[in-house]
């Protein structure tokens, strides 16, 4: 939700820190900011919107300092401002803050009875506050930062800086991750690794309830009971080439055409020899569970919702499915025999995490799949399987969310065969149909010149609907996300049986209605339900292949074509028309591609 960054470095911190926060600007653009200590003497610089107008003012108003804190702001508490911009300070200390402070409203009454003068109207503030006033009742900086940290309720992830000291960072983590990256004779800290990426691959993953002493000579954590612990340093895998746009224009565009090369990733992890799945031993036996729950947030949750079918479809296991938000408020009852899976992309959703942990204890299994090993998901889970889709920049999923489905794909072909549900000739048809998949997506790809064409007209519209039956509900769902997300356009997805039960009003001539039917079981119906459109004016946009277009492309407004996919696979493949018609309405719609306004790219506050 936010990015922070702190460094204790031998050169000056101010570029250091905005480098840092680029590569976290993904979570959070509303503001930026930083602070550092020159000469004994703590300053910062604050400005409005994208990182680039805090660039623009540390050229016009230098800071100096080798020891600095940073922050890139997704706004929670208070509206974007310059005031409300971290790093929030209260005399001698500043701090930057990710997550929200749940009894902040307390503390603040608090500390004003006590004379405190706010200036901004976030939970963070009311950090500083707090420590400054320990300060003043003469504690050490460390003292009044752990003094600080307990009255403290709610997600946190926290740098603190002092002023007098150019040689001390103190660290927390409880909810949000934090990462402390060790440097020669230089020390960091950040919200990921990707951010420390160019000072450090050397990082140190705070637990949760843990916090740091951070000095040039190395780190002091304690845990939440205030007790030193060790924490591993780790080697942080980051391949530098993975930051950049890669030529495209847009990290969106990158991670649209990369899904090829990174499903062939996932199949050559879960499949090494292409004629058996290879899941982690860990991973329970499906024949002992009686039942699955599947949880997670927006793209992810749809991911969830279009496994439902496979597991059902293929292993006759009842599958439960909720958004993380709900399931997480509703203590649904869970018996024995359960198995949890949580699908997350950054691993740290709230919600999600949230949910994870509602589970543990009372799920037989917490299974996750995430496309960050050592967030916050993966680590709490039994057994965590990476998405292996690389990192994903764009704030609008695409490649993570086609590898989340291979990966489910393939882990209910292997509940189906522990199952007894599938047997040698099935699987290896299922297997050769994935072989195949890279290859289709690239043809699925090779429409994106008439997809473009299509979407300057859809950029024209004010209401679309998608539709799309079975395993194709969930990618219409999914492709309605996808377009309101990044072109601020209204867009809803619909069972295609259900449109005549009320949202059929909608439908008119200006009203494109999208239509996701390969030629599978259930085409049939689709094509009635698209005809039941056209017969009141309707303007559809059919996807489908040869086939398909052949027999009910005629009197529609456009078709875009796919190439011929099995049933089974089809929803990863009509994922790319549902991406690529989202990107090129946005692009015609000129709005922020890879950070579109309102949203970040982790959600972790409620
Ligand atoms: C997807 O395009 C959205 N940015 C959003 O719905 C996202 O899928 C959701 O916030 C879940 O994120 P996660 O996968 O990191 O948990």
């Amino acid at each position: 939700m936010c990015g922070i960054v702190g460094v204790l470095g031998h050169n000056q911190a101010a570029p250091l820190l905005v480098e840092a926060l680029k590569r976290l600007e993904y979570r959070g653009y509303d503001s930026a900011g930083v602070a550092t200590v020159q000469d004994g003497h703590l300053d910062r610089r604050r400005a409005m919107g994208k990182l680039v107008n805090l660039s623009d003012l540390l050229v016009e108003n230098p800071l100096a300092g080798k020891a600095g804190i940073g922050h890139t702001r997704w706004a929670t508490h208070g509206v974007p401002s310059v005031s409300n911009a971290h790093p929030h300070q209260a005399g001698p200390v500043a701090v930057v803050h990710n997550g929200i402070i749940e009894n902040f409203r307390a503390l603040r009454a608090e500390l004003i009875a006590d004379g405190a003068n706010f200036e901004s109207e976030t939970d963070t503030e009311t950090i500083a506050q707090l420590c400054a006033r320990e300060l003043r009742a003469g504690a050490t900086p460390v003292e009044a930062a752990r003094r600080t940290i307990a009255r403290l309720e709610g997600a946190f992830a926290l740098c603190f800086l002092f002023d007098g000291h150019d040689d001390l960072l103190i660290a927390a983590r409880k909810g949000s991750p934090l990462a402390i990256g060790h440097g020669d004779g230089e020390m960091f800290v950040g919200s990921d690794a990707l951010a420390l990426h160019p000072m450090t691959d050397r990082i140190t993953y705070l637990e949760e309830g843990d916090w740091a002493v951070v000095t040039r000579a190395g780190v002091q954590v304690f845990d939440a009971r205030d007790t030193e612990v060790l924490r591993p340093e780790t080697h942080a895998r980051i391949d530098g080439t993975q930051i950049g746009k890669g030529g495209h224009r847009h990290f969106m565009a990158k991670e649209i055409a990369e899904q090829p090369s990174v499903i062939s990733d996932v199949l050559g992890h879960y499949t090494k020899t292409g004629t058996r799945i290879d899941m982690p031993a860990e991973l329970p036996d499906f024949a002992q569970i009686d039942r699955l729950i599947l949880v997670a947030c927006g793209t992810a949750f749809y991911a969830c919702q279009t496994a439902k079918y496979w597991f059902e479809q293929l292993t006759g296991l009842p599958v439960d499915i909720d958004i993380a938000s709900e399931f997480r408020y509703r203590s649904p009852p869970i018996g024995p025999r359960t198995a949890a899976l949580f699908v997350s992309q950054s691993g740290e959703t709230a919600d999600t995490l949230a949910a994870l942990r509602y589970c543990a204890g009372k799920a037989d299994h917490i299974l996750s799949i995430c496309n960050v090993p050592q967030s916050s998901i993966a680590r709490e889970s039994t057994v965590a399987l990476p998405t292996l889709a690389g990192v994903e920049i764009g704030v609008a999923s695409t490649k993570a969310f086609t590898c989340q489905l291979t990966v489910l794909a393939l882990l209910a072909l292997h509940a189906a065969r522990q199952r007894g549900h599938c047997d040698d000739a099935t699987l290896a048809e299922h297997l050769t149909a994935l072989r195949g998949l890279p290859g289709l997506l690239n043809l699925a790809l090779g429409q994106e010149a008439e997809i473009e064409t299509v979407s300057r007209e859809l950029a024209e519209a004010r209401d679309i609907l998608f539709l799309g039956r079975g395993a194709m509900y969930p990618i219409a769902l999914e492709g309605a996300l996808k377009l309101k997300e990044i072109s601020y356009i209204h867009a809803e997805g619909y069972a295609s049986g259900e449109l005549k039960h009320g949202p059929i009003a909608l439908v008119d001539p200006a009203v494109p209605v999208i239509v996701f039917a390969p030629t599978d079981p259930l085409f049939d119906k689709t094509v009635s339900n698209m005809q039941e459109v056209m017969a009141r004016q309707g303007k559809v946009l059919l996807v489908s292949d040869a086939t398909g277009l052949d027999t009910a492309g005629p009197g529609s407004w456009a078709t875009i074509q796919m190439p011929h996919v099995s049933p089974f696979l089809a929803p990863i493949l009509y994922a790319i028309p549902a991406q690529l018609l989202a990107y090129h309405t946005a692009v015609a719609k000129g709005t922020d591609v890879d950070q579109p306004r309102n949203l970040a790219k982790s959600v972790t506050v409620e």
